[in-house]
């Protein structure tokens, strides 16, 4: 697909990973709308990005048919939908609180569902869509203390290709990205430690492999990728 002039919306663009796809796909000449919980946070980067915003929760069903809508509203059609918006939880099982649990599946996995689902029905109306699902590293393999985000994102990875399999017929593309560790307030928002390092991903990385893969001529798709730093020890 060619980004320059396509519609674009990403969840969660904001901050980190979703904000440098966001910047990317302007840079490329794409009409690009974010979405966020924190409406002053939102627009202060749509401003700063050169994009729209439209404040919501996707785990929400109805910001989130809200948001599809707003954006149909106003471009006329969806080219690209990436489901970025996620949040963490870390504790060992015998420390889990079902609070915290529940609410990385309701946003991980209930809010890609419901964004998902509101893009494929107008991906289908038009004829053709691209869907970028951002998941992790731990959507692949699981380890110490995440019970809740690796099952998530497991999750996120079995919808992914059961949307694919539904949704190549009517000329979407579904594309998982599974970047490992990228520098970002996510583990702050954890209340952890991220050491900084030279070595580590920033979230341009991210971006430059999602722009990547959406290049490629609609005849074909990469199914799934993972992005690793080269070097990070
Ligand atoms: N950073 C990493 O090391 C890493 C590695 C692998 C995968 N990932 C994945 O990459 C994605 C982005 O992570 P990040 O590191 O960029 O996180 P981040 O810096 O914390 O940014 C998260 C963004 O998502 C928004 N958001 C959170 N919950 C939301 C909700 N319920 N509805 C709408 N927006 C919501 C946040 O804005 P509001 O809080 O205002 O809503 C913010 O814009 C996530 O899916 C994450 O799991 C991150």
């Amino acid at each position: 697909m060619k980004l320059e002039g396509a519609k674009a919306l990403i969840t969660g663009g904001s901050e980190g990973i979703g904000r440098a796809i966001a910047e990317a796909f302007v840079a490329k000449g794409a009409h690009v709308a974010i979405t966020g919980r924190r409406a002053d946070v939102l627009e202060r980067a749509a401003a700063e990005i050169g994009a729209e915003a439209i404040a919501g929760d996707v785990g929400e069903e109805a910001d989130a048919v809200r948001t599809v809508a707003t954006f149909v509203e106003r471009h006329g059609r969806l080219d690209v939908l990436v489901n970025n918006a996620g949040i963490g939880y870390s504790a060992p099982l015998t420390e889990i609180d079902t609070e915290r649990f529940l609410e990385v599946f309701r946003t991980n996995v209930t809010g890609a569902m419901l964004m998902g689902r509101e893009a494929a029905k107008q991906f289908v109306r038009q004829g053709g869509g691209h869907l970028v699902n951002i998941s992790s590293t731990s959507g692949v393999k699981g380890g110490r203390g995440g019970t809740a985000y690796s099952a998530s994102k497991f999750a996120l990875k079995g919808m992914t290709e059961c949307w694919r399999d539904e949704l190549r017929r009517h000329d979407v593309r579904v594309i998982l990205v599974n970047p490992s560790e990228v520098l970002t307030d996510f583990a702050a928002k954890l209340g952890r430690e991220q050491a900084a390092s030279e070595k580590k991903l920033r979230p341009r990385e991210i971006a430059d492999a999602v722009v990547g893969v959406l290049e490629i001529d609609d005849r074909g798709f990469v199914p799934e990728l993972s992005v690793f730093a080269t070097n990070p020890f």
